[in-house]
């Protein structure tokens, strides 16, 4: 019997150790069929507006108001919050932003339930315009 708990201990011990390592080390990659969805507000103004106000009220702890991904309880994450500047951000698709969105990762909450899809792709868009302010230097 107590050979079986240690056995046991020692496997959930394994699980989680590797479930951690792939937080870490893997890539988040998004399916690719979301790759070709277009966002149905892409570059409307008001939906920008609408994006930065939820941003605004509830991303920015973690992604920074700036969306560079120094927010006051970034300290606390594990990765760290993305850059919603990056170079990387910037090469991925709206579909894909919006997929990683809706489903979360880790301490980035999934937001299927909180916010409806349109609210989602008017995130993106601010996202999107966050990322040009960075790069107009
Ligand atoms: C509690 C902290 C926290 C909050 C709040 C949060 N995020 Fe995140 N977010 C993270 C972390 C941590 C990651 C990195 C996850 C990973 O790669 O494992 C992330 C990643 C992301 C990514 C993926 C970027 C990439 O590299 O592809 C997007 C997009 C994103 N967040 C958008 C948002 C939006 C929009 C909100 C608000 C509605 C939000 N996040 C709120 C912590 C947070």
């Amino acid at each position: 019997m107590r050979t079986l708990i240690i056995i046991i201990v020692m496997l959930t011990a394994w699980i989680i150790f590797n479930a951690n390592t792939q937080v870490n080390n893997d890539g988040w990659v998004a399916p690719a069929s979301y790759d070709t969805l277009k966002n149905p507000f892409a570059n409307n103004e008001k939906a920008i507006a609408e994006g930065k106000k939820i941003y605004e009220s509830t991303c920015w702890s973690c992604h920074g108001i700036t969306g560079k991904g120094d927010g006051p309880a970034a300290a606390a994450t594990n990765p760290k919050p993305a850059d919603h500047t990056s170079d990387k951000l910037l090469s991925e698709t709206d579909g894909a932003l919006l997929w990683k969105i809706t489903k979360g990762k880790g301490q980035m909450p999934a937001y299927e339930q909180l916010f409806s899809k349109q609210q989602r792709w008017k995130l993106v868009c601010y996202i999107r315009e966050l990322g040009k302010n960075q790069t107009v230097k």
